[in-house]
């Protein structure tokens, strides 16, 4: 067995891991985005106040909130498909095509993120700051990975597209991380109403959803640079 065959399975072992992984984060994000458009709707389209304050501010700035959800879902949901190199390779004309749609999307997802953490920062400040700090580097990911595939630099381009997905994923994970805080002061603390305590722990879920994403990410550029092309 030759190394380059072993060093090719074992990078297929960890895409199939690592794909595994992002279909889960996906499906969170989905179910997070039906529950979100279930609980605001029917407050929206009635003109009615939600008895919840997080809900009140997705009824109070719609086209804000929907405005950064669904081109965020449409850029989180096919851009897998974009980082396959077996779609790349097979369907580049649609790979260029279905870019140039993701990228706009993630783009506008991108700016109004920002614009969230500071009208939705349900969590203060810690939350307004890492989605400052997070959404600009979302942003300089994208717009580095479009400057690298027009001066056709095709590896830079992967490099700066794969971490722009890993923070976009990292939304999930705060959801994993609200759902851990939560669990220990309803569970383990016996706070009866772990409003106000989660409150304070959502910048927290942040920092560590997105922080651990952007280093995933560079972990799993350093351990596959045989994916570059
Ligand atoms: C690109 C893919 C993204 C998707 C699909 C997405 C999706 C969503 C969804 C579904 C919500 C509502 C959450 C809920 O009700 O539980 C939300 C809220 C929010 N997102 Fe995003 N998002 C994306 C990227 C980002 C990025 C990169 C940031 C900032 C770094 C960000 C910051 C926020 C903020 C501040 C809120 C409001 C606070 C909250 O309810 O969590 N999002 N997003």
């Amino acid at each position: 067995m030759s190394e380059g065959d072993a060093t090719g399975r074992d990078t297929s072992a960890r895409v199939r891991a690592l794909t595994a992984v992002m279909a889960v984060l996906v499906v969170i994000v989905l179910v997070f985005a039906v529950r979100r458009v279930a609980t605001d709707w029917p407050h929206v389209t009635a003109g009615t106040v939600p008895d919840d304050d997080l809900a009140e501010l997705y009824v109070a700035h719609p086209w804000l909130a929907y405005g950064h959800i669904v081109p965020g879902v449409l850029y989180l949901v096919l851009a897998p498909l974009q980082l396959s190199r077996r779609f790349r390779t097979r369907h580049y004309a649609l790979h260029r095509r279905l870019g140039r749609v993701l990228v706009a999307c993630a783009l506008l997802s991108g700016v109004l993120a920002v614009a969230l953490g500071f009208v939705f920062a349900w969590g203060g400040t810690p939350e307004t700051v890492a989605t400052l700090v997070f959404g600009a580097w979302f942003l300089l990911c994208l717009v580095r990975a479009v400057r690298a595939i027009r001066a056709g630099r095709v590896p830079e381009h992967r490099r700066w597209m794969v971490r722009a997905f890993a923070v976009g994923s990292g939304i999930a994970t705060i959801r994993i991380w609200v759902g851990i805080f939560t669990g220990i002061q309803l569970g383990v603390l016996g706070l009866e109403d772990a409003t106000y305590p989660v409150r304070s722990t959502f910048g927290l879920a942040f920092w560590l959803g997105l922080g651990t994403h952007v280093l995933v990410g560079e972990w799993w550029l350093r351990r596959t640079p045989d994916l570059d092309g």
